[in-house]
């Protein structure tokens, strides 16, 4: 099942809690996951069966959209930054960043997503009769500017989410309620134009486990900020401030007319915000930089 250059991904085919992927890059790799997986059975019963696919190898990006089960309309591609660390290391995460729109998603590129992909299913599921109405979520990789489907989900991404959103410039709630009665047709999705970086401030210790309980400092200072938006996702309120309850704590959204203008402005947020032990990537929109996938 490995392509010529001995490379695939193995994974459970049952649920492993995230972590039932192995990236193989040779045979002896290939061989170990397929054994730790169907002779050791690390997962039990969740790897009797497994699925093995050419290894993917190139730019994430996610293609979001909204639909009323006849026809879909996207958000501006984003792109998340899944592992803990700067260069894309460490363990994967729910996502340490995000940005928006992608450079390397022309509009060529995206009406390709959109015929190729988006519309098949959408239709696809309108002819089965059951009609999929609400946000499709494409996982996609881009490998020498041609579009591969990594998976589905049927929900706004986090942290895709606080990048596209505040990038729409239609009423929302419009679009919902025209998708709710299968008029969207009726509805255009105007974007506004510039950029939009997050950069997500995490526990220490996440994405393995994580403190809770730490002071959030400097969110009155960073309301002040103009161009930044902070998103609360791991927070409560205890005793009259805002501390840390999650591993993702808060995703700081910078806004800018240009992708390096709205990263500037998302670290100038974050320069802000402190609470003990916190970290976070240093090189959320680098990969925006690059011309092509
Ligand atoms: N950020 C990836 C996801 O929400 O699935």
């Amino acid at each position: 099942f490995a392509n010529q250059n001995d490379k695939a991904v193995l994974k459970a085919d049952g649920l492993a809690s995230g972590n039932g992927v192995f990236i193989c890059k040779s045979k002896q790799e290939i061989m170990g996951a397929a054994n730790k997986l169907l002779q050791e059975r690390i997962f039990g019963n969740a790897s009797s069966l497994i699925l093995a696919e050419e290894l993917l190898e190139g730019q994430e990006v996610s293609i979001i959209g909204f639909s009323d089960g006849k026809i879909i309309r996207l958000f501006y591609p984003s792109q998340d930054h899944k592992r803990i660390f700067d260069n894309d290391s460490g363990a994967n995460t729910g996502g340490m960043g995000a940005y928006a729109p992608v450079p390397f998603v022309s509009e060529k590129l995206l009406q390709e997503i959109k015929q190729k992909i988006m519309k098949p299913v959408i239709n696809k599921m309108n002819e089965k009769r059951t009609p999929f109405v609400g946000v499709l979520y494409a996982g996609l990789m881009i490998v020498a500017g041609n579009p591969f489907v990594l998976e589905f989900n049927c929900r706004f991404g986090d942290p895709e989410a606080q990048v596209i959103l505040p990038l729409l410039d239609s009423d929302i709630l419009e679009l919902m309620i025209a998708c709710v009665e299968g008029k969207l047709l009726e509805k255009d999705i105007a974007l506004k134009t510039g950029a939009a970086t997050c950069v997500v401030m995490a526990s220490g210790g996440y994405p393995d486990s994580y403190e809770k309980g730490k002071t959030i400092n400097g969110l009155d200072e960073v309301a002040r900020e103009k161009n930044v938006v902070v998103f609360h996702a791991g927070t409560k309120m205890e005793n009259g401030k805002i501390v840390s309850n999650g591993g993702r704590v808060i995703g700081v959204t910078g806004f800018g007319k240009t992708i390096p203008d709205s990263i500037n402005a998302a670290y100038s947020g974050v320069s802000k915000i402190s609470f003990e032990n916190m970290h976070y990537r240093r090189d959320i929109g680098k990969k925006a930089l690059l011309r092509s996938a």
